[in-house]
């Protein structure tokens, strides 16, 4: 038998937080008055034309998905890092909570001035896109589901919200040569956040068994 390399041990650790790693996005939503809000969010991820988002339902985004189930998912490449930080510890309601307002949070009712971002209008929702941003996923609210154990939506204080994605918009730059549909993962360079920090994404770790499989393939 060869030497066998001795293991770094395992620690059994409470974190107050399990943010090991996802992508960064704005939340584009409308209250019912169509007042429009913006909110940083990393809880998203996607299977089929589904996307999943998880959002405080207190939050001014939260109420918004629950009253007119529209969004928009802005996503922001790392070179956008600036217009996601500028919205960090702001919210759309007022009065903000007092556990909010304890740990730094302001309101603040025009997010697009306060980010230095200007809507375009979106073309099957009614919430405005973000015209700095690469990448704009429209859809509407499918389901909502309690999170953390709560018996229903109105008791919830945490929602996994299903959204049906309803029109895709990416730079033209972002296009993968030769492909009217795909998207060019060399060029994306997504934001992260991990645990409170923003990173990017570092060079290609391995090729991909996966990628032999034609992307048209998902579409069934
Ligand atoms: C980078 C970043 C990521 C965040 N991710 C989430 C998230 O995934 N889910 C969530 O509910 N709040 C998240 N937040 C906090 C919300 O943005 C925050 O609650 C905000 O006040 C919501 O704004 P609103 O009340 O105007 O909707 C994140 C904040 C930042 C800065």
């Amino acid at each position: 038998m060869g030497t066998v390399t001795p293991l770094d041990p395992h620690v059994a650790i409470s974190p107050a937080i399990l943010y090991f790693g996802t992508p960064v996005s704005l939340l584009s939503t409308v209250d019912e008055d169509g007042h429009p809000n913006l909110a940083p969010n990393s809880s998203v991820w996607w299977l089929g034309q589904t996307a999943v988002i998880g959002v405080g339902a207190r939050s001014q985004t939260g109420r918004n998905l629950i009253a007119t189930g529209e969004v928009v998912i802005n996503l922001p490449s790392a070179a956008e890092v600036d217009i996601v930080d500028r919205l960090a510890l702001t919210t759309g309601r007022s009065p903000v909570s007092p556990r909010k307002a304890a740990a730094g949070y302001r309101h603040v009712a025009d997010k697009f001035a306060e980010a230095g971002v200007r809507p375009a209008a979106s073309e099957t929702v009614t919430p405005p896109r973000i015209a700095e941003l690469p990448v704009h996923l429209e859809g509407r609210v499918t389901a909502l589901h309690p999170l953390g154990g709560a018996p229903s939506v109105a008791d919830a204080s945490i929602l996994a919200v299903e959204v049906g994605i309803t029109r895709v918009h990416v730079r033209e730059s972002l296009r993968l040569a030769g492909h009217a549909n795909r998207i060019d993962p060399r060029r994306w360079r997504p934001l992260l956040l991990s645990f409170q920090r923003f990173f990017g994404l570092g060079d290609e770790a391995h090729p991909s068994r996966l990628s032999t499989i034609d992307e048209e393939w998902y579409r069934g």
